[in-house]
């Protein structure tokens, strides 16, 4: 199957309440484990790109992987998108690449500053059949070179989404409820201690998302900064050489609620590169003499598929709507 945009798939999943999984793809490998879960589980997928991996691995080379895995999972539909374009010129470029869905991030920017690019970035890529989503409100964290410090992040304003999605034509909005980018999200001054010794983030602003969602009936709402940061993950990077104290990400069950309301997106990448390189640290420390990168790829493939295995059943609940979303 071709690839297609997002819009059946968010139609489907606010109706029957579950997220659609967005992954970021830098290499064959996170490609090829994604895909082949998804394949065995029967769900569909967006597979995002970014800033960064366009320029670590180029836009051709994504788009051919992604184009090749289309062609290896016929079954199941797969969105290209662009995950936190930063301007106008390189959603164009992405649009004119061959992408289906582009993400423009002008969340940073003033307001009417971001109604004005969103806008201009909805009217080329729908003139070229492609979908759009754009953000309100900023998360902390790290994403491309962008950092915004913990205290710095803000919470999306309900009272301006109306106004945004009618101005800008948006076929989805990413909104901040508490959600951050990267594997440290939360300072354990942040959490409280549960009976079981285990640090517990702040709760989700769930009702910013259901204050958002009565402004903006049947419209999909996205999630960025997704991970859970698995703890067996952390341990076993900890376990092999790395140092990663603090490690802390967002629980699931918050997740699995946020996918049953209007979140029909929700972006995970942390957790794909901490399956990774854990996998591959612990090879490399039990197989000191292995040289062959095929090698110690090979389990850390398996890893990515199992972690988004269990994301697809347990988080998203998008397994078996493969045909639904087509
Ligand atoms: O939100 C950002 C994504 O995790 C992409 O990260 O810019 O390091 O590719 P990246
Ligand atoms: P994580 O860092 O939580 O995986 O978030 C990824 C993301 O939002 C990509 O846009
Ligand atoms: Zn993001």
């Amino acid at each position: 199957m071709a690839l297609v945009t997002s819009k059946k798939m968010f139609e489907m999943a606010y109706k029957n309440g579950y997220a659609v999984g967005a992954f970021n793809v830098n290499n064959m490998e996170i490609v090829q484990a994604i895909t082949e879960a998804c394949r065995e589980e029967k769900a569909p997928v967006i597979l995002q790109v970014s800033k960064g991996a366009r320029a670590y691995a180029n836009h051709t080379y994504l788009v051919k992987l992604v184009e090749a895995a289309t062609l290896e999972c016929p079954e199941i539909p797969i969105v290209l998108h662009l995950d936190h374009g930063p301007d106008f010129e390189t959603c164009k470029a992405c649009i004119d690449g061959g992408f289906t869905s582009v993400m423009i991030d002008g969340s940073s920017k003033p307001f009417l500053e971001n109604i004005a690019e969103t806008k201009k970035v909805v009217e080329y890529a729908h003139d070229h059949g492609v979908v759009v989503e754009g953000e309100l409100g900023t998360l902390a964290g790290i994403e491309d070179d962008v950092c915004v410090e913990f205290g710095k992040s803000s919470y999306t304003q309900p009272d301006e989404v109306e106004e945004f999605v009618l101005k800008t034509g948006v076929d989805s909005l990413a909104i901040a409820i508490g959600t951050s980018h990267g594997a440290y999200k939360f300072t354990p001054e942040q959490c409280t201690l549960s009976p079981e010794g285990i640090l517990l983030p702040p709760p989700l602003r769930f009702d910013i998302l259901e204050e958002v969602s009565k402004r903006l009936p049947n419209f999909p709402i996205v999630l960025h900064g997704s991970s859970s940061v698995p703890q067996d993950y952390v341990k076993m990077v900890n376990e092999n050489g790395g140092k990663m104290p603090n490690a802390i990400g967002i629980p699931e069950h918050e997740l699995r609620h946020a996918a049953k309301l209007s979140v029909c997106k929700i972006n995970i990448d942390s957790d794909i590169r901490l399956a990774m390189t854990g996998t591959v640290r612990k090879y490399m420390s039990e197989n000191p003499s292995h040289f062959d990168p095929r090698q110690y790829l090979k389990p850390a493939r398996t890893s990515i598929k199992e972690l988004v295995r269990h994301k697809l059943i347990n988080v998203l609940g998008c397994n078996g709507k493969a045909d639904e979303c087509r």
